[in-house]
């Protein structure tokens, strides 16, 4: 018999699938007992009464990205995979942005090099395509694909991302051919700058007017777009951030029609409305983000969306600028246009405890749809099953326990981003991630980090299998 390093006892263990008590059995890092009375074990781990669930997995954060305009990031692959485990997520997704005229290859030399010896917990990349060349879409991509970065994102929008239709069809063929995962960011990017134009004409420059500029239509064209162009190749999509009623609406035709059509969305969808922008004096721009936080009605739609399979993925598309700070929001100063203003939020280490307690607590989802949501269909989809994404014997033993009591009043203090604010802060929310293992090592304990910089491992991908397919 295999001696075990740790045995955590009494769990309630929660999958995709099902809830039942039991101890874990963790031996080299993976799980390779499940059931009553196991043990004994070096290490011990009473988890009465507390829910162990998988490890999440948050496919969709932005770390130590170069940014234009002497903007940067807050998070780097230290401080972003430490917030992440303390929010309980065990895996990171990150992007590796290609820059319009660079290599791919160069793009994931580089952010190999950012993440170094930095991770605490695991990591793989997607792509960013930006600069489809035909070198690129012959050579580059397919050989990436097969080296382990099996996803891509792709924008409609943003001046120096965004891909023409002709550029996303091009990428979806090779995404067919070479069996690999799209994202799509869409927004219609002529429509926003023609009301930004209309907008700025007017004076209407302040943080709440970024999301005048994008409005829900702009994310239902791009959506049926993109929806059109995955059903004219005939390759999946996974349309990332969907944020409105119109969005969910677009997708829920797409499988009316049997279109294999993936969707991720992301907490300040659920939780955050337009109104936010709204704050008094530059506070507003703590909330601008693409597409922006909606209206009461999206958030029921997209609430209703998560319990019905209209999404497989809830992460975090955590993109952190400082708020007080030159080389963040503040770039321009407080009375700058919303168009100078850079787009996005923190929340990596926020995501799974809101899910949580807005969606269990509150009742909206179930335990096993929060498994799912933020961990086993992202493992699917980005071909990390079952590796990672589930507690069964022989999967990596990245789990977390979980106080489901735990009442905890979210603030800027209490996380552990480089960022200097938290969307959230004041927000009470029940329910709190108590321990996380990862590959069988205590990383985060009652708050405490016991991880070392380097620990966390690169991850390559396999073919997406995502859930149903
Ligand atoms: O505003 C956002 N979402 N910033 C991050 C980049 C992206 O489009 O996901
Ligand atoms: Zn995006
Ligand atoms: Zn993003």
């Amino acid at each position: 018999m295999v001696e075990l390093d740790t045995v955590i006892r009494n769990a309630v263990v929660v999958t995709a699938s099902d809830v039942f008590e039991s101890d874990l059995g963790i031996a080299g890092g993976v799980i390779t007992a499940l059931g009553r009375g196991l043990g004994p074990a070096r290490r011990e781990v009473d988890a009465a009464g507390r829910y162990v669930t998988p490890g999440g997995i948050d496919t969709h954060c932005h770390f130590d990205q170069p940014m234009r305009d002497a903007v940067t990031l807050a998070d780097d692959f230290l401080t972003g995979t430490v917030s992440a485990a303390h929010g309980g997520t065990t895996t990171v997704v990150p992007f590796a942005c290609q820059l319009p005229g660079q290599s791919l290859r160069a793009a994931v030399d580089d952010y190999h090099r950012r993440a170094g010896a930095k991770p605490v917990i695991d990591y793989a990349f997607h792509l960013i395509v930006a600069d489809p060349t035909e070198a690129v879409l012959r050579d580059e991509l397919p050989a990436l694909i097969r080296e382990g970065y099996t996803s891509f994102k792709i924008y409609m929008t943003y001046e120096s991302l965004k891909l023409s239709d002709r550029q996303i069809i091009s990428v979806l063929a090779v995404a067919r051919h070479e069996g690999a995962m799209v994202m799509v960011h869409a927004e219609n990017s002529d429509c926003i700058a023609w009301l930004t134009e209309e907008l700025e004409r007017q004076g209407r420059i302040a943080p709440y007017f970024h999301a005048v500029s994008r409005p829900p239509a702009v994310e239902r064209e791009g959506t049926h777009r993109a929806i059109t162009m995955s059903e004219i190749v005939g390759t999946p999509i996974l349309l990332v951030h969907v944020s409105s009623a119109d969005a969910v609406e677009q997708i829920r035709w797409a499988h009316g029609r049997g279109l294999k059509i993936l969707a991720e969305t992301c907490p300040q969808y659920l939780v955050l409305t337009a109104d936010h922008l709204d704050a008094p004096g530059f506070e507003g721009a703590k909330y601008i983000c693409s597409p922006p936080p909606r209206d009461e009605a999206s958030q029921r739609a997209v609430w209703q969306g998560l319990a019905s399979g209209v999404f497989q993925v809830v992460s975090s598309d955590h993109a952190a600028f400082r708020f007080d700070d030159p080389a963040g929001k503040k770039r321009h100063g407080e009375h700058a246009s919303f168009t100078r203003v850079p787009n996005g939020i923190p929340g990596v280490e926020t995501r799974m405890p809101l899910l949580f307690s807005e969606g269990v607590t509150k009742g909206r989802i179930d335990l096993q749809t929060f498994v799912a949501l933020t961990a086993t269909n992202a493992a699917k989809i980005y071909g990390l099953y079952p590796r990672k994404g589930t507690i069964a014997i022989g999967s990596d033993a990245d789990v977390v326990v979980w106080d489901a009591e735990r009442e905890v009043v979210i603030t800027s203090d209490l996380l552990h981003s480089a960022c200097d604010y938290t969307p959230y802060e004041g927000m009470r929310v029940r329910g709190w991630p108590t321990t996380v293992f990862s590959r069988g090592d205590p990383v985060v304990d009652e708050g405490k980090l016991l991880a070392t910089p380097g620990r966390g491992q690169f991850l390559r991908c396999g073919r997406p299998h995502p859930p149903g397919a």
